[in-house]
């Protein structure tokens, strides 16, 4: 198990079995970007697609393996040869985004980000197989590769899977030569106009080499359910597909010991199975237990199964499956039931990329996207709009974190010329098997989604496509319902609705009730919600003429969206809506609405920025989602020199019901919120410098209070990081907010100061950012500017390396700040 998977500190195994044999091998690849013209005349999917197909064809049957035993591709391809000599190919390790490390580009289109992530990308790696280990089964596992992958081991075609964002196995026993080098190569060519947003570039999750008993549990093949849960008792059903890749019948045992918080808490009954030579099996075991630790987001309590299976008294196979114990319900009329309680979805939807770091997975990276979400009271997320990395998902059930686990953005219509409608016809049932199968244990994951605002849904066919991916679907899980983000209105109606269990609507408020009143057994929730843009720290009045900037009072979004103050409300009058899900909660590379032609290259949709700073409407959603918190939040800055005189709109978000607002202590007036209002709003405040503040109450009593004050110039710099000691494994990361700062230590609301970054110890800069959706400069860069005071640096650890790490910051004219944090191999954070 690889350094990244264990921050997520999955339960030990205890079985004291034999392990499975799961090996990251991530380290020490060659890469090149780019291929001889002869290559790719070989190797385009149009002519290869039977091919890539018939290498899948098992996956169908057989819980997700593909294998090309018998296939023949690229054969007189130099790259794929053992042989080839690929000394002077870039060494890297992976996770790794060829497009992020740019440089941006202006002629490259914004809607993908203005970065080059397209193009033919070989990855090459060597790898010794001891003469032990003859006689296993030898699996490859690719997290996800953007896209159409080709794999070869040791010159041999092992095979593809051109989706991006699925994972695949591939079964490379019989290309392998054990006690000797092996070579594995990887093609993956990343098509122009196949995405609507930054796909992102090359081998961007975890690679695993598997290495199993021929009698063994198959790829995915676990299946733990749990029918009927109660605070007493709970069912809990376990279903586990094996299978015998050797010449002789097996006889085979099967115990499974169920852990919880590293301790057993009780085991399944034994089974026994009888497996043909190259033949499958099935066994499902029951257990009910007393007062089960459910599962919620308040109370995320994760189980594991360790199952194991014995050929006589020999182990040979051992698998974990965390699961968690709870039940699911959507119902017409109370929204979203979890163990028999409503709780409302307050749900955000995010693209996969993770900022500056691009969309190379990173785990810390995802996890302080959660913890930065769970601070807003945010309690689901949206796999917008392709299915997630594994990890992703591993968070989400340790943190309580609701997910809709999205497949797809098209179906056969295109809305970009090489999108998913070139593949759906062929891959749709794989992908779609591939993702159910992945997921199914995730008990995070409460909704499967088929699509999102697929153009087909104006087709005849609609309905009945639908129909036949929700039968995929539940094909293998039926203990999860449906759904697809529509923004037809026609699809409430004619029949498309039928095809999903829960209907999802983007942008709707105002048909929650007609959809209700029609189909009053059907569940309904907002799939897609608000699309507000705005600019971290940037507002704007008439006669204003920045360019490229979104303003931040909240109030814009695209002709087809809503203000979130408007989904509220059609929330708030229809409470069977089951909950919402914004667009978005990050900011992210691509789309960037409402300037969509110009310079600019990355979304102002973003609750928060590309550095995971709040932007104002992170308040808003506080407000609303935690109304018990008592939090009051002042908007815009003060540092208004050219509007003395002159009016500047106050809004001041609360989860209080009114508020008082002073000016240099002079009261202008209590404000109460109306029904179906969610701001307060002081249209026209005289300006003058000073402070601003303001109080906020809550059944009369005093519950919160905020202020801004007009700062002096920008004297120095401060440095603030989210942790004081990270892991020394070279993945952790140290996220350190730098804010250009008056003498007293107020932040200095539009500086743009030039800052330069360097670092002494057992560190990485990783990254630099400051979340202007204008900027060109390189992520790589020791140095950057301000936007709108602050700035963004990412530390890296160093594996194996413990010790002290200083960064420090420094522009001209301002005191420089330095920073001091633990790099550590023993001590987790
Ligand atoms: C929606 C779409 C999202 C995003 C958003 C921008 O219609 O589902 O992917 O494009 O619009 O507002």
């Amino acid at each position: 198990m690889g350094l990244q998977n264990q921050l997520l500190a999955k339960e030990p195994d205890r079985s004291q079995q034999i392990p499975l044999e799961r090996f990251l091998i991530d380290a020490d690849w060659r890469f090149q970007k780019g291929e001889p013209s002869s290559n790719r005349a070989a190797l385009d999917y149009d002519k290869i697609r039977n091919v890539v197909l018939e290498s899948a064809a098992e996956n169908l049957k057989n819980g997700g393996i593909s294998s090309a035993s018998g296939l023949h591709l690229g054969e007189n391809i130099l790259f794929c040869q053992p042989g080839f000599d690929d000394g002077s190919w870039r060494q890297l390790d992976l996770p790794h985004d060829w497009g992020i490390e740019g440089p941006f580009d202006r002629k490259l289109p914004g809607s993908t980000g203005k970065l080059p992530s397209s193009g033919i990308g070989w990855y090459r790696k060597h790898l010794l197989l001891p003469a032990s280990d003859a006689g296993k089964q030898i699996y490859l596992d690719v997290d996800g590769a953007m896209s159409y992958s080709l794999v070869w081991c040791n010159g041999q075609f092992a095979g593809g899977w051109p989706y991006g964002y699925s994972s695949f196995r591939l079964d490379i026993t019989r290309c392998i030569q054990f006690g000797a080098d092996n070579v594995i190569a990887i093609r993956l060519d990343n098509p122009k106009d196949s995405s609507r947003w930054y796909p992102g570039g090359g081998i961007y999750r975890n690679v695993w080499l598997v290495k199993q008993h021929p009698v063994h549990i198959s790829h995915w093949g676990t299946f733990v359910t749990t029918p009927e849960v109660s605070q007493t008792n709970a069912r809990i059903v376990l279903s586990v597909a094996l299978e015998n890749d050797a010449a002789e019948p097996a006889d085979v045992l099967v115990k499974t010991v169920a852990f919880l918080g590293g301790k057993s808490c009780f085991v399944f009954p034994v089974r026994s199975e009888r497996l043909p030579a190259g033949g499958r099996g099935a066994l499902e075991t029951t257990q009910i237990i007393k007062n089960p630790s459910l599962w919620s987001p308040e109370t995320p309590a994760m189980y594991s199964a360790v199952t194991t299976v014995s050929l006589g008294n020999k182990v040979v196979d051992s698998y974990t499956t965390p699961f968690g114990i709870r039940s699911i319900a959507f119902t017409a009329d109370h929204g979203f039931l979890l163990n028999g309680r409503r709780v409302y979805i307050k749900g955000v939807c995010n693209h996969h990329d993770l900022g500056a770091l691009g969309t190379a997975i990173n785990v810390r990276a995802l996890e302080r996207q959660i913890d930065l979400l769970q601070e807003m009271g945010c309690n689901a997320i949206r796999t917008s709009h392709n299915p997630p990395a594994p990890e992703l998902l591993d968070l989400c059930d340790r943190k309580g974190m609701l997910v809709m686990d999205e497949s797809f953005d098209a179906w056969r219509v295109p809305k970009v010329r090489n999108g998913y409608n070139r593949l759906f016809d062929d891959w749709a049932e794989r992908d779609l098997k591939a993702l159910v199968l992945r997921d199914r244990n995730h008990p995070s994951v409460i909704l499967w989604s088929i699509g999102n605002e697929v153009y087909d849904q104006g087709k005849p066919e609609a309905a009945i496509l639908a129909k036949t991916l929700t039968g995929y679907i539940h094909s293998i899980d039926t203990t999860r319902p449906t759904t697809h983000g529509c923004d037809h209105i026609e699809s409430g109606y004619n029949g498309f609705q039928d095809g999903v269990d829960v209907f999802g609507y983007n942008y709707k408020p105002w048909e929650y009730a007609n959809f209700h009143a029609q189909h009053p057994l059907k569940p309904l929730f907002a799939s897609e919600t608000a699309s507000t843009y705005s600019s971290r720290g940037y507002y704007q009045f008439a006669g204003d003429s920045v360019k490229y900037q979104a303003n931040s009072y909240d109030l814009d979004s695209g002709g087809w969206a809503t203000t979130p103050d408007r989904e509220f409300e059609g929330q708030d009058r229809n409470r069977f809506v089951a909950g919402e899900f914004v667009w978005t909660g990050f900011d992210y590379f691509g789309e960037p609405t409402p300037f969509d032609t110009g310079v600019a290259r990355s979304s102002y949709f973003g609750i928060f920025d590309m550095c995971g700073f709040r932007k104002d409407r992170f308040y808003l959603y506080q407000a609303r989602w935690r109304p018990e918190f008592p939090m009051a939040h002042l908007m815009p800055h003060w540092n208004w020199p050219q509007r003395v005189g002159q009016p500047v709109p106050v809004q001041v978000y609360t989860s209080g019901d009114s508020a008082e607002l002073f000016l240099n202590g002079k009261s202008l007036g209590l404000k109460r919120k109306a029904t179906f209002q969610y701001r307060l709003r002081w249209e026209a405040v005289v300006y003058e410098p000073g402070k601003l503040k303001v109080v906020a109450y809550k059944d009369g009593k005093r519950w919160a209070t905020d202020s801004v004050e007009t700062t002096g110039p920008a004297t120095k710099l401060i440095l603030q990081a989210d942790r004081r000691t990270i892991k020394a494994d070279g993945f952790d990361l140290c996220f350190i907010t730098v804010t250009v700062a008056d003498k007293n230590g107020l932040q200095v609301p539009r500086s743009e100061n030039h800052i330069r970054f360097a670092i002494e110890g057992p560190g990485e800069i990783a990254a630099t950012d400051n979340g202007d959706a204008t900027s060109y400069e390189s992520f790589r860069s020791p140095e950057n500017n301000a936007f709108n005071g602050l700035a963004l640096v990412v530390v890296r650890s160093k594996p194996g390396l413990q010790g002290t790490i200083k960064l420090s910051a420094s522009s001209e004219e301002l005191r420089d700040a330095c920073l001091k944090i633990k790099s550590s191999i023993g001590n987790a954070p």
